[in-house]
């Protein structure tokens, strides 16, 4: 068997994603072969050599990825904070902005101990998940009103408490429902959201469009329609001096956050830009000392 230059079929992998309009061709190119060889991808240099079958094996994903497949149902996972959760058709493919949105929450969280948490659509679970991982000692609510989300969301709950992290209660429920987790109002102290917020007719990429579904995507009202929604939920959930953070679309940067400033008991309202500097999501607090 004639082994090959792994560096080559890199390149070859990545100037195939870049022909198909990939977004990274050369980082997917490179988590590819990591997945296939099982090797960490800042280790990739230290593989000079692979065998035909392995370049086979990366030569098929590509195909695939360049079909504009997500690259994590290729590899079948998605990482957050320090969790990683599996990933597949039927559920919304976690993003690494809602990581600036994570390390808020557990900031807000220092100090607090035994704290209630609530992850208003969950998805995969990955929010709450990542928080129950990072504080064992919160109780974490999630809900979904997808039920082939909240399908994964089991499973990954399941994975994570078999690895020995707190069990999370998950909900099939929606977040419209004027009295979803109605025993917990004046109790929680944070409420993380990242929900459907594009507004319904924009153009998304064919990963978005073909293998995300609808239903985590878009939102009627102009993107806006659940968000209302929640923040209402966040201003009736949260105990005084507990906190909200809401990931928006890019073109809501101030609706949102007066959709928040709107409400009398929440105070701090603070817009917070993605790591490429597009306005992401929102922060509030609850107000110490007056009732929602
Ligand atoms: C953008 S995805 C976010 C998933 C996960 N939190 C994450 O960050 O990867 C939005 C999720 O909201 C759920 N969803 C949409 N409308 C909902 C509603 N009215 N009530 C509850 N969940 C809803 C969808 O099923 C989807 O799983």
């Amino acid at each position: 068997m004639n082994r090959q230059p792994l560096r080559l079929a890199i390149m070859e992998a990545t100037r195939i994603l870049e022909d198909a309009g990939v977004a990274s061709p050369r980082a997917d190119a490179e988590l590819i072969a990591s997945h296939v060889l099982g090797v960490e991808r800042g280790r990739l240099p230290l593989v000079p050599l692979v065998d035909p079958p392995v370049v086979e094996a990366i030569r098929q994903l590509v195909m695939r990825r360049a079909k504009r497949v997500p690259l994590q149902h290729l590899t079948g996972w998605a990482a957050l904070g320090d969790i990683t959760v599996d990933i597949g058709p039927g559920v919304f493919v976690p993003r690494p902005e809602t990581e600036l949105l994570l390390e808020w929450g557990l900031k807000l969280l220092k100090g607090r101990e035994y704290p209630v948490v609530v992850d208003l659509c969950t998805g995969s679970g990955v929010l709450a998940l990542a928080v129950a991982h990072a504080r064992p000692d919160a109780v974490v609510y999630a809900v979904d009103v997808d039920p082939n989300a909240l399908a994964w969301a089991r499973h990954n709950a399941d994975l994570r408490a078999a690895a020995g992290d707190t069990s999370i209660r998950l909900y099939s429920g929606d977040v419209t429902d004027a009295t979803v987790f109605a025993e917990l109002d004046g109790l929680v102290d944070l409420v993380l959201c990242n929900p459907p917020y594009v507004p319904q007719g924009t153009q998304v990429p064919p990963e978005v469009a073909e293998h995300d579904p609808p239903v985590a995507v878009f939102a009627p009202g102009g993107g806006l329609e659940v968000i209302r929604h929640v923040v209402a939920a966040a201003a009736r959930l949260l105990r005084p001096g507990g906190g909200v953070a809401i990931e928006h679309d890019d073109t809501h940067g101030k609706a949102v956050p007066a959709l928040l400033s709107a409400r009398r008991v929440l105070t701090d309202v603070v817009d917070h830009p993605d790591l490429a500097g597009r306005p992401r999501f929102v922060t509030a607090l609850r107000t110490v000392g007056s009732a929602a």
